[in-house]
């Protein structure tokens, strides 16, 4: 009996910079038919000439989803593979931040995630093989002050990914989580941005977002930015996870943020909050 071919087509979502970009090109690169997305597809120029496809998709666009998918159905029989990149980071003290915003980065990093993995889970099942990688982050294994929304979101779709892997694992499906950390991106750039926003120097919390935005700049500048990772690393983790036999559930780039998260799940919840007291100031504290 024939075998029937498989799809091996990766849909990426978020390709107009960072990881997004870099995994599209690194996977066109290895041959792969690679659809590259963005919201605005002004912003994919230059990947069609580099071997990718390019195509609308907004993750918090129903429609635009729908049509990504179809399209990918139409040309190659199904999606063989999932990249979920798209995403960023909303930072502020929890009490102050609007829910319209933490439903907003919901919407992006983790529903639109799952509406994809939904849309495209038909085709895997049909043709017995598929992957779907999601881009989460260390920030989704361990929380820091001052970016709640961001982890909430982040450790949801660990959440998601680990009960998805169980469901799907049968019909020849695997699901893995790819977990950066600090990356020289426009992440940070975003991230800022969207706290400068909203600065309020009356703000009970001013000194904390002060520090956030401090130990963020840190991370990605100056001489600890040298250890940033480069997105082209996170590309190369993701292309060897689609591409294995048995990739691992997880992927943590660079490796040695492992530490953070080994730090994280070790020690007592008590003992991680003096740690980040130390490296925030907490609000409300009398001196
Ligand atoms: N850089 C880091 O340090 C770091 C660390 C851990 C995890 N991550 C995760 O890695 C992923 C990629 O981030 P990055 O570092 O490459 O940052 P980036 O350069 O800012 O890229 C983010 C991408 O997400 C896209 N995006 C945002 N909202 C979208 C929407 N509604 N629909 C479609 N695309 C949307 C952006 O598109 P626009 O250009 O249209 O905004 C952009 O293409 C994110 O999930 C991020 O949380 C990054």
């Amino acid at each position: 009996m024939e075998t029937p071919v498989r799809s091996r087509a990766a849909l990426v979502t978020g390709c107009s910079s960072g990881i997004g970009r870099a995994t599209a090109l690194q996977l066109a690169a290895q041959g792969l038919v690679v659809y590259a997305t963005a919201r605005r597809p002004e912003t994919l120029v230059g990947l069609e000439e580099r071997g990718c496809r390019t195509l609308r998709l907004d993750v918090c666009d129903e429609s635009s989803m729908c049509a990504a998918v179809e399209r990918v159905t139409a040309d190659q029989g199904a999606v063989g593979m999932l990249v979920n990149n798209a995403g960023y980071g909303l930072q502020g003290a929890l009490e102050e931040l609007p829910l319209e915003e933490l439903r907003r980065q919901f919407e992006t990093n983790l529903f639109g995630a799952l509406r994809l993995a939904q849309l495209v889970l038909p085709g895997m099942r049909r043709q017995g093989w598929g992957r779907i990688v999601n881009v989460s982050s260390v920030g989704g294994r361990i929380t820091t002050p001052g970016n709640g929304a961001y982890h909430a979101s982040k450790h949801a779709l660990e959440a998601l990914s680990d009960v998805l892997r169980f469901e799907v694992r049968g019909f020849g499906v695997d699901v893995v989580l790819v977990e950066p950390a600090a990356i020289a991106t426009r992440w940070v750039e975003t991230a800022l941005g969207g706290l400068a926003a909203r600065e309020d120097p009356g703000s009970p919390y001013a000194a904390l977002h002060a520090d956030v935005a401090a130990r963020m700049r840190g991370a990605h500048e100056g001489w600890l930015g040298l250890a940033a990772g480069h997105p082209e690393a996170v590309a190369r983790t993701v292309a060897r996870a689609v591409a294995v036999h048995r990739p691992r559930t997880r992927y943590v780039v660079p490796g040695v943020a492992r530490l953070f998260v080994a730090a994280g799940r070790l020690l007592p919840a008590r003992t991680w909050d003096a740690l980040m007291r130390r490296m925030y100031r907490p609000p409300g504290a009398r001196s």
